[in-house]
């Protein structure tokens, strides 16, 4: 059913807690799982995506008990889990797939593996082709490319791998399968991609070494239930930090956002542009750091984004396209091609539904290039599914002169349940 989005010249004021972190939130549930003993988790973000990986570790015969925010895990570690009778579903979510991928190739059980239909189009074999390498047997499509994919677990063996690609998922898939192998695993990026895995894993006791871009972890470690506090996820926080610089008359307040270095490139971005944003930092909870961002109406200018800063804000690239629409100049995105592969073609659906609102938004090989500052109108806009879409369009529909309808609002409970009650609560 479609939205419709019809905001009367609002301004925006107040304050937000800003809720768990997706990433985060999906590692505790798997590291909770992995560990012998219980894990506590405070902060938990009930989103679909990381209800999905909740749903595939019950399958797995984990205990988990959900009150609200606050999660329970309790587990006799991975070689307690029994094998599923059903195929393990894991929605619109890559972190669950690919993680799963690393976690299962290991263990001592044969599963099969699903997700919607986005998931069943996104790439796989730069998980499997490395797990392969360590002695992991996977039946799917085009080589086990795409899911459904089945695996028969196998006592891996370290591997010695430089990435092709700047991914997290990849890169916590391997180093989830080398926990359980045989060996020193040593596992090189291209460029530094967010670090929640290695910070988790010794929150739950792990030994590694992480040296500029290489990564040591020995395999056999045994990891121990712990309590974790989730921080609030920069991603979800980037469309309200977005918001309160362009719609006039706005000073927003995000409170508990996680300010981990390797995520904080949208802050670094607004700040280049020349927003009003400013952080507080607060605190250090279970390896990551947290603390308070504020954020008023701001004279953008355009800038150039790309290299090294690509894998520190490639979840907010749509909406830093929206931001570069209101900035005076040229706003240059490069070095993303990942966006080709999230949970749509993110280059040409931001391309295609800025311009439906009158942006001045070109798409390259690599990126897009967009001219501002440009007045918006407003537009049917398709959301293809992805929740980050759905809630580029809605930002926008702050400052469009007419309606903004968006095709799917549901998609947006994949990491963000209650955006609109949220966006409500800060229109005055
Ligand atoms: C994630 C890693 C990123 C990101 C995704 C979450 C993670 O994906 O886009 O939303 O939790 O590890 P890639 O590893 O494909 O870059």
């Amino acid at each position: 059913m479609r939205k419709i989005l019809d905001y009367a010249q609002p301004s925006l004021q107040g304050t937000l807690r800003i809720p768990g972190d997706k990433s985060v939130s999906h590692r505790s549930i798997m590291f909770g799982s992995i560990a012998k003993g219980e894990t506590t988790i405070e902060g938990f973000l009930q989103s679909d995506d990381c209800l999905a990986t909740i749903d595939c570790f019950t399958k797995l015969g984990v205990e988990i008990l959900i009150d609200g925010e606050n999660v329970q895990v309790k587990s006799n570690g991975i070689d307690a889990w029994k094998e599923p009778s059903d195929i393990l579903y894991t929605g619109n979510s890559g972190t669950t797939t690919r993680l799963m991928l690393g976690i299962l190739a290991g263990s001592n059980l044969t599963t099969v593996l699903i997700g919607d239909e986005s998931i069943q189009k996104r790439p796989m074999k730069r998980v499997t082709a490395p797990l392969k390498k360590m002695g992991a047997h996977f039946i799917g499509r085009e080589d086990a490319q795409f899911t459904p994919i089945a695996m028969e677990g196998k006592k891996l063996q370290a591997i010695h791998y430089k990435m092709p690609v700047a991914s997290a998922q990849v890169k916590s898939a391997i180093l989830l399968a080398a926990l359980n192998a045989e060996g020193e695993t040593i596992l090189t990026e291209i460029e530094i991609s967010r670090d929640h895995t290695e910070k988790m894993l010794r929150h739950f006791g792990a030994d590694l070494t992480v040296e500029d871009k290489t990564i040591y972890l020995t395999g056999g470690q045994k990891l121990t239930g712990t309590h974790v506090v989730v921080p609030g996820d920069i991603s979800s926080a980037a469309f309200f930090l977005a918001a309160g610089s362009i719609v006039p008359n706005s000073k927003l307040v995000l409170q508990n956002v996680g300010l981990n270095p390797t995520r904080t490139g949208i802050v670094d971005v607004l700040k280049e542009m020349g927003a009003n944003v400013s952080i507080l930092e607060l605190d250090n909870v279970s390896h990551e750091e947290i603390g308070d961002i504020t954020v008023e109406t701001s004279e953008l200018k355009g800038t150039e984004i790309g290299g090294d800063l690509i894998p520190r804000l490639i979840d907010e690239i749509p909406i830093i396209a929206l931001l570069a629409t209101q900035a005076t100049g040229k706003t240059i995105i490069k070095d993303a091609e990942e966006l080709k592969v999230k949970e749509t073609n993110r280059i040409d659906a931001v391309v295609n539904e800025l311009k439906k609102l009158g942006a001045n938004i070109t798409a390259t090989a690599d990126g897009m290039i967009i001219e501002g500052p440009t007045p918006l109108h407003g537009g049917d806009i398709d959301t293809y599914g992805d929740h980050r879409i759905g809630m580029m369009a809605a930002i926008a529909s702050l400052i469009t002169s007419t309606a903004v309808t968006i095709d799917n609002e549901n998609c947006i409970a994949v990491s963000y349940p209650n955006f609109f009650e949220h966006l409500l609560s800060v229109i005055k």
